[in-house]
């Protein structure tokens, strides 16, 4: 069930070495309760997704087959991609189902699920502006709290408006470290809808406080 500002948190988990997923296979797994399929793509990414196809059902890591970055569902074909996008369709290889989507695990970072309600609306019942750095300032605590990296106090939180964020609608929240120096931690993250648009980009410095400091 999906209730305002309780999003359900992923960090990081050792699922296995990188040695241990070669080019070209894929493998089930089984995490956080979920059915999952890792593959590492022909240019050498490793991928994780949602186990069982959009189509009917059948789970991907079980006789499923990569294709370039692509993962192919060993029931009727249907491949999905990296993103978790529906790629294509073998009776329909112009018109894969844009609409469907399987859920992405990736490799690094913490993904967060929730939604905005009426008691975030701005104007012209989106969310408000304000929200935003707000949730992105959790989203970043913690990202470098699942690395080890607290206390961290934010240092500065930079926000691109890149679509309207919609209330009462699913939406996903994507980040990691993209750099350490030191005690500096440079994160990015994005906020994107269910239908995969781009709603938000932001980038921070977070800064681990030393024993002394509060
Ligand atoms: S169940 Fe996967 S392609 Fe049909």
């Amino acid at each position: 069930m999906l209730v305002p500002f309780t999003w359900k948190v992923t960090g990081w988990f050792m699922v296995g070495w990188s040695p241990e997923f070669p080019v070209g296979e894929v493998r089930p797994l089984h995490y956080f309760g979920d059915d999952l399929v890792a593959y590492r793509d022909e240019h050498g990414e490793l991928h994780v997704l949602e186990a069982h196809c959009k189509h009917l059902g059948a789970h991907i890591g079980h006789g499923g087959k990569v294709v370039g970055d692509c993962v192919q569902c060993p029931f009727h074909g249907w491949r999905w991609g990296p993103d978790g996008g529906n790629r294509y369709i073998p009776y329909q290889p112009d018109r894969p189902n844009r609409a469907l989507r399987l859920r992405v695990f990736p490799p690094d970072g913490v993904t967060m699920e929730g939604l905005f309600t009426r008691s975030h609306v701005g104007g012209n019942n989106a969310v408000h502006g304000g929200m935003i750095p707000l949730l992105y300032d959790w989203h970043f605590g913690m990202i470098v709290s699942t690395a080890g990296l607290s206390p961290s106090r934010t240092a500065y939180l930079h926000v691109d408006y890149r679509n309207i964020t919609p209330i009462d609608e699913p939406l996903t929240a994507y980040g990691r470290i993209a750099e350490i120096d030191g005690r500096k931690a440079f994160v990015t993250a994005t906020m994107t809808a269910a239908d995969g648009t781009l709603l938000t980009e932001a980038n921070g410095l977070m800064v681990r406080v030393l024993p002394h400091q509060p």
